[in-house]
């Protein structure tokens, strides 16, 4: 554990959000595998840079052959992924960017964490960092059926053990602030629903462009 360290205070979240003329925020996928988290992240991510707004997608390639490349599958290693990803999502929220981060994140104390490190970041007396959970609800046999990275066949071959759906749980959330039904909406549907609650609430203007 590190000492002696100093939290040097820099320009608020609020005057650094007006000088961005953007509110950072993060927005948290969850759902089964297959469910159209990457699929949906990367389609908003592109819409949102195209309206002229900082985003960044935090997804399983970018996070665990890097950041995380030392953690595994253990129930430790996965909380402690989720951590480092929040915590990762924050730094980026705090410069501005929408962060949008895709990860299966079945279980809900591990959501709920992530909820409330952002929620934490208010105790400076500064706006805190708004944290939207986006619940990808597919039924588990539209997500099996798909089975874009042949998982869930492995899974049922007993070559994958706790795959979340299969052999592991997924714990639907309960309170999230959006829910998505990609087998019911198209792709650009679910973006649509996800950036219009965002106008909505305030956090983007519809039609920004620097
Ligand atoms: N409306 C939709 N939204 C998102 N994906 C869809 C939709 N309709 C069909 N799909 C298909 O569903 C699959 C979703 O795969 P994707 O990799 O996005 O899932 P994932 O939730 O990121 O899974 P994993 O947790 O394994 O990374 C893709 O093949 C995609 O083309
Ligand atoms: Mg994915």
């Amino acid at each position: 554990m590190a000492t002696n360290i100093t939290w040097h205070p820099s320009l608020s979240r609020r005057e650094r959000n007006q000088l961005r003329n953007q509110r950072g925020l993060t927005i948290w996928l969850t759902g089964l595998s297959a469910s159209g988290k990457s699929t949906v992240a990367t389609a908003l991510e592109q819409h949102l840079l195209h309206l002229g707004l900082a985003a960044y997608r935090l997804d399983g390639d970018n996070v665990r052959f890097g950041l995380n490349k030392d953690l595994g599958f253990s129930e430790k290693d996965r909380n402690e992924n989720i951590r480092r990803i929040s915590e990762v999502a924050k730094l980026f929220a705090d410069a501005s960017t929408i962060a949008i981060t895709s990860f299966i994140s079945p279980y809900r104390a591990d959501r709920d964490l992530a909820r409330e490190l952002h929620a934490q970041t208010s105790q400076d007396g500064d706006e805190p960092i708004p944290f939207v959970e986006v619940f990808v609800d597919v039924p588990l046999e539209v997500a099996e059926q798909r089975d874009p990275k042949g998982l869930y066949k492995k899974a049922r071959a007993g070559e994958i053990k706790d795959f979340t759906g299969i052999s592991a749980p997924y714990e639907e959330p309960a309170n999230a602030e959006i829910t998505i039904k990609t087998h019911e909406n198209t792709v650009e549907e679910c973006v649509a629903q996800i950036t219009n609650w965002l106008s909505a609430k305030g956090y983007i203007k519809s039609e920004v462009k620097n």
